[in-house]
């Protein structure tokens, strides 16, 4: 859908990570594995995890992101009208880790928080259902969370190191605000999902439709940790990516030439790598933090962009696609002119 009258755009953004740094071969404490692999196969160095004692919590890493993202965008925490929070590893099953945040950040009003869960692919999502608030004229300023605490929740047994390697724990938070300028803002927001294969990425329990949801035994043999079909899910991750950045340019009217920055999902380097080789974009248009923070789901966009900001490599004015892929399966693009 092509943006008319009013138009979100990106006020200012802020990430955050916890301070441990984990390295490939301080992961040797539970696998079998080494830093060739990991480095080889996935691009991930280190990662961040919370401390081994607990104590932070995603609604804790989301406080420290959205005031650097306050402070970067001039917004008083009191102007913000909604909080939108993507996250597949919520501080409780419920209530939604949003109103967590909301009560830590202590806004002055009761502000609407709205959980979504569509796993790596959640801050697209809430990105474009932020901006269907703003273009409609109900909410002026949104903050826009992604973030993750997965060390806590990964399989440390051996049979859990395909997975257990990949995944860090970080926040990013984006403040959308109404664009002042008919030729800034987001443009085009495209989201997909396809549950024919949603087991193919997944944590089996608990459920629902078991009592209690989870028994001794879904702890024993490890249905409580995410599973993943790799080559499966890599798969569906190199063709339905360049689907998604396609259907926006198309919208858009664009060429690879006007793409000014890629911040794309980051599960996988050499995902990203094939994708940017297959539609033919040039390796310093697409920017990956995956070295240093793994697989953060959620936080993973917002991370991404913060980090290219710091680095000089987006500035105000450039054209910018997000892209993700994830469990679900989901997927989609936002372009959007910084
Ligand atoms: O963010 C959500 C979306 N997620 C993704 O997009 C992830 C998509 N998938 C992937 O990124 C890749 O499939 C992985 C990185 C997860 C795995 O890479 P792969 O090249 O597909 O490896 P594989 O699963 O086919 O395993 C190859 C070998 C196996 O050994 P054998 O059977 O060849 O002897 C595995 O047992 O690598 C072994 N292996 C490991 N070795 C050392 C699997 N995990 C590890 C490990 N360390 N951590």
């Amino acid at each position: 859908m092509t943006t008319t009258l009013r138009r979100s755009r990106i006020l200012g953004m802020g990430s955050y990570v916890p301070e441990r740094v984990v390295t490939n071969d301080d992961l040797k404490e539970w696998y079998d594995t080494n830093h060739e692999w990991i480095v080889e196969r996935t691009g991930i160095v280190e990662r961040r995890w919370i401390a081994e004692e607990g104590g932070e919590t995603n609604s804790d890493l989301a406080v420290h992101a959205a005031k650097a993202a306050l402070e970067d965008a001039g917004v008083d925490k009191d102007e913000i009208d909604m909080v939108i929070y993507a996250t597949m590893t919520p501080d409780h099953a419920f209530p939604g880790t949003g109103v967590f945040f909301q009560r830590k950040m202590g806004f002055s009003k009761p502000i609407p928080c709205l959980d979504i869960r569509q796993q790596c692919t959640a801050f697209v999502y809430a990105m474009s259902i932020a901006d269907q608030f703003i273009r409609t004229g109900m909410y002026d300023k949104i903050l826009v969370v992604g973030a993750e605490i997965h060390s806590t929740g990964i399989d440390r047994r051996p049979e859990g190191r395909d997975v257990g390697v990949l995944f860090g724990d970080g926040a990013g938070v984006a403040v959308l605000g109404v664009s002042d300028d008919p030729d800034v803002g987001l443009m085009s927001s495209h989201l997909y999902a396809d549950g024919k294969d949603a087991e193919i990425l997944w944590i089996e329990a608990e459920s629902c439709s078991n009592h209690p949801r989870i028994s001794h035994e879904d702890i024993d043999e490890g249905r409580v940790f995410p599973k993943m079909e790799g080559r499966k899910v890599f798969k569906n991750a190199v063709t339905r990516l360049p689907q998604a950045m396609m259907a926006g340019m198309q919208e858009n009217k664009l060429t690879l030439d006007d793409v000014d920055m890629v911040i794309p999902h980051q599960a996988n380097l050499r995902i990203n790598e094939f994708v940017a080789k297959s539609i033919g974009l040039p390796p310093e248009k697409i920017h990956n933090t995956i070295h240093k923070f793994g697989n953060t789901t959620a936080g993973s966009i917002p991370m991404c962009m913060v980090d290219a900001l710091q680095e000089g490599k987006i500035k105000r004015g450039d054209l910018v696609c997000m892209l993700a892929f994830g469990a679900g399966l989901t997927w989609g693009s936002v372009f959007l002119r910084y």
